[in-house]
């Protein structure tokens, strides 16, 4: 990554340009489970480092593994098919993989740490209230580009040098 800085930003807008050709995805996202995030950070009031672990601590938050959820569902709670579906999933070893929502491309440098545990901004400023959904959103509720990042870098006059973001 480093060499095409040497270019400037000529090199940086040319190497970022055939990036985005190749990573650039789409179509919605569909979950294996049903998972409901309002019962479990409003009702249940849990925090959102128990299933997004890194959060706090490193670059990606990561999503929960069934290890999680079997701390609660070995056995069924409530009534509804999506919680029998995760007890299965618990009970019979399966591997439960949550797919990812938001993303950027790999040119982009983003670390939730500085965001989260230095600058203490809420998660929904950049994530909306996913927080407050009852079903898993099948697309992001926040569209990040680049100046969704430079509108907030600007007004808390933090650095706009393309080499903060694209190292
Ligand atoms: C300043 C913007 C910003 C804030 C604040 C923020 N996030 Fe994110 N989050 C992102 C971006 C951008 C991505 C995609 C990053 C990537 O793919 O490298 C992301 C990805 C994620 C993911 C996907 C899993 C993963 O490992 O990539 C989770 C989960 C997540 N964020 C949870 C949170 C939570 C919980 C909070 C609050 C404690 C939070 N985020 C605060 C911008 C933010
Ligand atoms: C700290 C305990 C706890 C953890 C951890 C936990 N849950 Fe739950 N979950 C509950 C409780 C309690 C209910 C409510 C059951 C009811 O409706 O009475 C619930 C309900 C649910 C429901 C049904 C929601 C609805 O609207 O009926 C789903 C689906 C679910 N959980 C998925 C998960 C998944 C997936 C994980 C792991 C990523 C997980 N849960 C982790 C305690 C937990
Ligand atoms: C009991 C586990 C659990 C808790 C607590 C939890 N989440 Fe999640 N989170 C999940 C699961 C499972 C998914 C994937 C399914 C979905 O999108 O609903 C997810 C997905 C996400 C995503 C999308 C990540 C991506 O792939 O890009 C964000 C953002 C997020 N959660 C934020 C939060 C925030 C903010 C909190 C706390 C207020 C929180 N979560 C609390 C389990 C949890
Ligand atoms: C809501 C405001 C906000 C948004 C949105 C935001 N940032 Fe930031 N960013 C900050 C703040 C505040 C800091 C300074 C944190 C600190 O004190 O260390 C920062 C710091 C950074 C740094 C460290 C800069 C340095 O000087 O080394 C990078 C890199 C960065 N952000 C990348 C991004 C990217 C990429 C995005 C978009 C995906 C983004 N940020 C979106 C507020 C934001
Ligand atoms: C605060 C973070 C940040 C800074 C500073 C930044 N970028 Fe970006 N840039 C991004 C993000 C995030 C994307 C990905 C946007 C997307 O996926 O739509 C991006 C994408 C791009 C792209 C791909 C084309 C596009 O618009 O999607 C180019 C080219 C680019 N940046 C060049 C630059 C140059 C040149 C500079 C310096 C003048 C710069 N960037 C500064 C965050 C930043």
């Amino acid at each position: 990554m480093r060499a095409w800085l040497t270019g400037g930003a000529a090199g940086i807008a040319i190497g970022i340009a055939v990036a985005v050709t190749a990573a650039r995805w789409a179509g919605a996202v569909t979950q294996p489970v049903a998972f409901d995030h309002r019962k479990h950070t409003q009702d249940l009031k849990l925090d959102c480092a128990l299933c997004h672990p890194n959060v706090a601590v490193g670059q990606h938050p990561g999503l929960p593994s069934v290890e999680i959820c079997a701390m609660c569902h070995q056995t069924r709670l409530g009534t509804s098919s999506a919680s029998a579906q995760v007890t299965g999933y618990v009970t019979s070893g399966r591997p439960l993989v949550f797919r990812k929502l938001f993303g950027l491309p790999p040119y982009v440098f983003f670390t939730h740490r500085r965001h989260v545990a230095i600058a203490k901004l809420p998660c929904a400023d950049c994530h909306g209230d996913i927080a407050l959904t009852t079903t898993p959103p099948r697309r992001p509720l926040v569209t990040i580009t680049m100046n969704f990042c430079l509108h907030c870098h600007l007004k808390m006059h933090q650095s706009t040098d393309c080499i903060a973001c694209h190292r």
